[in-house]
């Protein structure tokens, strides 16, 4: 398809000429070791203040589970470092700020007692562009506090197929949704474009992410988007071209390969179409050690990366021979020195645009120091995670439920902030994280002993055990944390990988307690058995910090009057494990629920029917997949 088919942007309207010549000036009095410098972004684990001074180091990045002074460390921790690598870039040849860039992709995840809000799955669910927005602005405000400057997010995988470990880091399967998302949460992060608030005080980079075609490989991490271009464009750059053109600053190359080349090498898509067909300013930075992937021979990988239109390196640990290689690729003629310069333009200007210039010290600037999970972050992520359950089932009305009732609380997710928060929460994989690791979140278990508290009673047995009857059992279960390629999956049955908490639930229906099922998930999957031994099903995706919400919904408030379910299906659901790819739109579209789907109370009950348990083939597990080489530590 020739290029001009994608839609022609008009260049920045930021561009302004002051802008331009400063960094004009900039340039002119940059070494090349300087230049090449700059477009390397390391790790605070294998990068100090000290190699950044003396290697003109352009920005740092923490990865999942990388922390100034451990998991618990302080805001004032995050401060501290942050302020040693400004002052050190000050202090170096080419005296240009660094900037540091974290995945802060619901809420501040990586920071002890952050806001974690839902997961994007869940708040695609909610089908909210203000609430999205609302969270990108509380969101920034709490990075500023730790004194970064940049996130990467948002995410704006269009997921095809829920085998892939990210689905839960798409908003939806549906391209109209990511659009929409894409510029509120860029606006939230960034402030308007053009605007006078834009990359004010508590604002911060945003990152368009992956470029492009992540959602579309089949459900492989890091596999091949194969497509036409009318799909790469239509489907998976939806999200990209709303992003830019509500300014994003910075865009990530996605590990991904378009019909076998890899994008990280893929000039066409980086330089052609990002760069030149779709106006974009701002820098593209490569995914974790993204560039080493494009060539057996590290020497030649920063090259390819970089005369495809990779502007900046995001090398976990190799920063010494990205440095070395890429000046001796320049040096040797390999690459050429103008696009070293067209890098390192893009890079200084979006440095001056967010005012790095003129700022002071980290813990100098507005919102810096705090505070974390102010009650308004605390009350908007509650919020988000109430809109982002949906209802699949509700035989009998069971629900809502009174507050005088005896309750019986069961299942591994009722009591764990980790699993109702998911990947990318304090560590890369979500794991290893205890209740007391989230200061400022409450478990789906508290917000029920809370809604029934002075009128019912709750007990809580894990594995449902009881001896009196309840009037009710809720069963809060689902998938353990994972991220990326780690929660690749063969196919889409739950209960294949978990069984217990089938046990549980056919357990208590047959003793005939009334069960509401609680499904904390980061996909669609198939859960046909789960949903026959249930009596009420709510898919609760990953909600974060806020577990809270759950109880908001389920139970009628003191004076017995109800908050409605709003959430809808952004994926489809399957009726098979091995549907793994049904979307809207396809022809035949046959899914157990179509997407849009989530029953209202204003429904009413829902007739009891059985749903097939036998897949259409075995569901046993593929050999995993190799690890991919995420950014974890
Ligand atoms: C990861 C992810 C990317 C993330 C980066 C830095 O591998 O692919 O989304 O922003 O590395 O952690």
């Amino acid at each position: 398809m020739p290029i001009a088919d994608w839609p022609r942007r008009n260049g920045d309207a930021d561009a302004e000429r002051q802008i331009e010549e400063e960094v004009s000036k900039r340039l002119a009095g940059m070494s090349l070791d300087a230049k090449v410098g700059q477009m390397i972004q390391s790790e605070i684990t294998h990068l100090s203040p000290r190699d950044a001074r003396e290697h003109c180091i352009g920005s740092v990045l923490n990865g999942g589970g990388s922390w100034p002074n451990g998991k618990r460390g302080s805001v004032a921790d995050w401060l501290r470092l942050a302020d040693a690598y400004h002052a050190a870039s000050l202090d170096s040849a080419s005296g240009v700020p660094i900037l540091w860039g974290t995945d802060a992709v619901h809420g501040h995840n990586n920071v002890f007692g952050a806001t974690i809000f839902p997961h994007n799955i869940g708040l695609g669910a909610a089908d909210d562009a203000s609430l999205v927005e609302a969270i990108a602005r509380a969101t920034a405000r709490e990075v500023a506090a730790t004194g970064i400057d940049w996130t990467f997010a948002p995410t704006l995988a269009v997921v095809r197929d829920d085998r892939w470990g990210r689905t839960y880091e798409s908003y939806s399967e549906d391209p109209r949704i990511v659009r929409a998302y894409a510029e509120r949460m860029v606006k939230g992060l960034q402030g308007p474009a053009g605007g006078r608030g834009f990359l004010a005080a508590g604002k911060v980079l945003a990152t368009a992410k992956h470029f492009i075609g992540d959602g579309g490989t089949a459900g492989v991490d890091q596999g091949d988007a194969v497509c036409p271009e009318a799909a790469l464009r239509d489907i998976h750059g939806a999200g990209h071209l709303s992003a830019l053109a509500a300014g994003a600053q910075v865009v990530m190359a996605a590990f991904n390969s378009w019909n076998g080349d890899k994008v990280h090498g893929h000039r066409y898509l980086l330089t052609q179409v990002l760069k030149e067909r779709l106006g974009f300013t701002g820098f593209v930075i490569s995914d974790w050690n993204g560039c080493q992937q494009l060539a057996e021979a590290r020497g030649e990988s920063w090259a390819k990366a970089v005369s495809a239109g990779v502007d900046m390196l995001m090398v976990e640990h190799e920063w010494p021979e990205a440095l070395a290689d890429l000046q001796a690729s320049v040096r040797a003629g390999e690459v050429a020195e103008a696009r070293i310069d067209d890098a390192v333009r893009r890079i200084l200007r979006v440095k001056a645009r967010a005012g790095l210039f003129a700022k002071g010290p980290p813990s100098s600037r507005g919102f810096a120091g705090g505070p974390l999970a102010p009650v308004e972050h605390r009350r908007l992520a509650r919020q988000a995670v109430r809109e982002s359950l949906v209802l699949l089932k509700n035989d009998a009305g069971l629900l809502p439920l009174r507050r005088d009732l005896n309750v019986l609380v069961a299942g591994a997710h009722a009591d764990d902030i980790g699993r109702q928060c998911g990947g990318w929460s304090l560590t890369w994989q979500g794991d290893g994280n205890g209740n007391d690791d989230f200061p400022n979140a409450q478990s789906v278990l508290g917000g029920i002993q809370a809604a029934v508290a002075g009128r019912g009673n709750v007990r809580f047995a894990p594995d449902g055990a009881f001896d009196d009857p309840p009037d009710v059992a809720i069963v809060v279960f689902g998938e353990d944390p994972y991220a990326e390629g780690e929660g690749d999956i063969a196919h889409l049955s739950y209960s294949a990988a978990y069984a217990e908490p089938l046990a549980t639930l056919r357990s208590l229906k047959a003793r005939g307690v009334p069960v509401v099922s609680v499904f904390v998930t980061g996909r669609p999957l198939w859960v046909n058995p789960e949903l026959n031994a249930s009596d009420a099903f709510v898919v609760a995706w990953l909600p974060g910090s806020e577990g809270g919400g759950v109880a908001d919904v389920l139970f009628r408030d003191a004076a017995g009057r109800i908050i409605d379910f709003r959430g809808k299906l952004a994926f489809s659901w399957p009726r098979d494990p091995w549907q793994t790819s049904v979307n809207r739109g396809d022809e035949p579209y046959e899914p157990l629920f179509p997407y849009g789907f989530g029953l209202r109370y204003a429904d009413g009950a829902t007739a009891s029917r059985r749903l097939c348990e036998t897949p259409s083939r075995p569901a046993v597990d593929a050999p995993s997949r190799p690890r991919s080489q995420g950014s974890g530590s």
